[in-house]
């Protein structure tokens, strides 16, 4: 992001629909072309050797960032202006300090849980999850000493202690991974009450397990993970936010600091996003508020037909939660997230 752009727009002063037009782009840099450029390049091209030695040092972490130092452009696996730029807008709509984008929903999961997992360590995890994210956690992460340990999300702040109770034998727990809602059952875990169990583990704070939380069926427009407790937000960003059917990508957010490791392994691994689907997303997050309050209007009134359908027994919808359910959904601290569970007739 330059600086021009930074004064002309404030920071985040607007709000992220808005700044979903042009927010870490200046066309003054791109021939004045309104909308960013897709930079279809595989590497970049330095003023001097020198550059891009001192380039290098701070990708690969050999030396500190000088005081406002923007990390140079090298090549289009550690970096490229069209997801530098969609990571700054999509750190906007997670409310995020920063982001990360990758080539699906589950290189972003799956990049994450290499970057905290270690051998010996554990992962609890909510149930149930998506099915690639619960082939990587029960059938490859144990292949290499990760044991994970799941709850059912329907079971409620105790089925979440129990879950940490029996883990604790067995090892570090490196990471409390929740997927709410889940998918497909649409099961919601608390966020705020996670972050209180897991917050004694370990001793200081700084060693409890991360809370990494996906959000992919609700976010970011209706629930921010981030506000209540969550470290790190992973999204398939194929889904809702990209909302066309024409792409796969994902998303994780957090702090820097958090982000870092996982920025590493990235890169190492190649999981990140390619320049054209990173430009398709950019295009996508400009309507996502509209796309999503669209799609919350029409899941709502199927769901009313449906819950009012003679032959229909139990209709699992997010505006239906059953009084006293264990786990309501937590209230938000801005107004646009909150999504309600599900109930029968
Ligand atoms: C909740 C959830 N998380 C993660 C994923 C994986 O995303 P992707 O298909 O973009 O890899 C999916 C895909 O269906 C999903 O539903």
């Amino acid at each position: 992001m330059t600086d021009t752009h930074n004064r002309l727009l404030g920071d985040r002063a607007l709000a992220p629909e808005t700044l979903m037009m042009g927010y870490g782009y200046d066309p003054f840099l791109s021939e004045r072309s309104l909308k960013p450029p897709v930079f279809h390049t595989s590497t970049f091209v330095f003023r001097s050797a020198q550059d891009g030695k001192e380039f290098f040092e701070l990708a690969y972490g050999l030396r500190q960032k000088h005081p406002n130092e923007e990390p140079g452009l090298i090549y289009s696996r550690i970096n490229n202006p069209d997801l530098e730029m969609l990571e700054d807008r999509l750190a906007i709509w997670d409310q995020a300090e920063a982001s990360l984008v990758f080539a699906s929903g589950m290189a972003a999961i799956s990049t994450t849980l290499w970057a905290y997992a270690r051998p010996g360590t554990v992962i609890i995890h909510s149930g149930p999850v998506y099915g690639g994210t619960d082939f990587l956690l029960k059938k490859i992460l144990p292949q290499f000493g990760v044991t994970s340990i799941g709850f059912l999300s329907e079971g409620g702040s105790k089925a979440m202690e129990e879950a940490v109770e029996s883990a604790c034998g067995k090892g570090p727990i490196a990471a409390l991974y929740i997927e709410t809602p889940a998918n497909p059952t649409n099961g919601m875990v608390d966020l705020g009450r996670a972050r209180k169990i897991v917050s004694g583990l370990h001793g200081p704070d700084a060693n409890r397990p991360v809370i990494i939380v996906d959000n992919t069926m609700l976010g970011p427009i209706y629930q921010v993970p981030l506000a209540h407790g969550a470290d790190l937000v992973v999204t398939s960003l194929t889904k809702y936010v990209g909302g066309h059917s024409d792409l796969i990508a994902g998303g994780c957010s957090g702090t820097a600091a958090m982000l870092e490791p996982i920025r590493g392994m990235r890169t190492i691994l190649g999981t990140m996003c390619d320049p054209h689907t990173g430009w398709l997303v950019m295009r996508s997050l400009e309507t996502l508020k509209l796309r999503m309050t669209a799609a919350a209007e029409g899941a709502r009134k199927v769901a009313a037909f449906l819950n009012a359908h003679p032959k229909v027994a139990s209709v699992w919808y997010l505006g239906f939660l059953p009084e006293g359910h264990p786990d309501p959904p937590v209230s938000s601290a801005n107004a646009r997230a909150q999504a309600p569970l599900s109930a029968s007739k």
